[in-house]
């Protein structure tokens, strides 16, 4: 799908992936709505936006906040295009130590509100014979993520839903695209000592903006897998080549890394 002209919402944008992409897509020619629950910081970039775009915060996960951001974006911009379901974030670690709000904040942000955000606009888009949802999970939903439990599972749960909307509603106009990054350079990998933890374990960090430029050539040839790390494929491949053996390499990385 072509950018130019159309609706976008992108979630998580106050920085990192996030804030890139909502600068690609407005140079793209989109109007652009952008959200995220850090109020202040999402402020700066609607004024690097500028005008015929929106900057709105909202919790994601909270089903209220989301439909009357939808409808405000459909009032003042027009019906949602594209929607991307960007926000996350890398808590926990191992399930022994980790308590189940750590659990459900992760479920929260990084699974539940793809299924709102879904809810929300699949009537519309249906309605339309059109539509498209973005999602943000990781390399860590395809082949695991050393370290945090909730993250590999909360990221696997992300595709799963992407594939789902895919093979269920892609017949009938709905587009779906999965983002599996490794390393990115945000404040989720100069976060806390797990969160940089979690994505020193994923490789060559890219730079934000170059993750979004891949995004929105994903976007424009309307790949399900958007992989900004060509090397993920491979590493998806040989997962399912032989199980077995990718969990015995997967061990010897920690291993290396402990
Ligand atoms: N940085 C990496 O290495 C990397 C790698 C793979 C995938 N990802 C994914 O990319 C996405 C963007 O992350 P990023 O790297 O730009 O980090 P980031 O921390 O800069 O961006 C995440 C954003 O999500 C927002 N957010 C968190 N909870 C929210 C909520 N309840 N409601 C609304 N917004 C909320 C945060 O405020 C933050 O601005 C995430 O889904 C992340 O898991 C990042």
């Amino acid at each position: 799908m072509k950018l130019d002209g159309r609706t976008v919402v992108i979630t998580g944008a106050a920085g990192g992936i996030g804030r890139a992409l909502a600068l690609r897509c407005a140079a793209a020619g989109a109007r652009v709505a952008a959200t995220d629950i850090q109020a202040d910081r999402l402020t700066l970039v609607g004024d690097e936006l500028g005008a015929g775009h929106l900057a709105m915060p909202c919790d994601v996960t909270d089903e209220r906040a989301l439909d009357s951001l939808v409808t405000q974006v459909e009032s003042e911009l027009g019906a949602v295009d594209v929607f991307f379901a960007n926000a996350g974030v890398a808590i926990g670690e191992d399930p022994i130590d980790t308590p189940d709000e750590v659990w459900d904040l992760a479920f929260g942000v990084n699974v539940r509100a793809h299924i709102l955000a879904a809810r929300r606009l699949l009537p519309g888009w249906l309605e339309r014979g059109e539509g498209y949802f973005v999602a943000t999970a990781s390399a860590a939903g395809l082949v695991t993520q050393i370290g945090s439990a909730p993250y590999a599972v909360t990221k696997h749960a992300a595709v799963a839903f992407a594939e789902w909307l895919s093979v269920t509603y892609g017949d009938q106009g709905i587009r779906v695209s999965c983002l599996c990054p490794m390393g990115v350079r945000t404040a989720m990998s100069h976060g806390d000592e797990l969160a940089h933890r979690v994505v020193r374990s994923a490789g060559e960090l890219l730079e934000p903006e170059e993750v979004a430029e891949i995004v929105v050539r994903g976007v424009d040839s309307e790949r399900f897998l958007i992989l900004p790390h060509p090397e993920v494929l491979t590493f998806f491949q040989r997962k399912a080549m032989d199980y077995d053996r990718w969990l015995a390499g997967m061990r010897r990385l920690q291993s290396g890394q402990s």
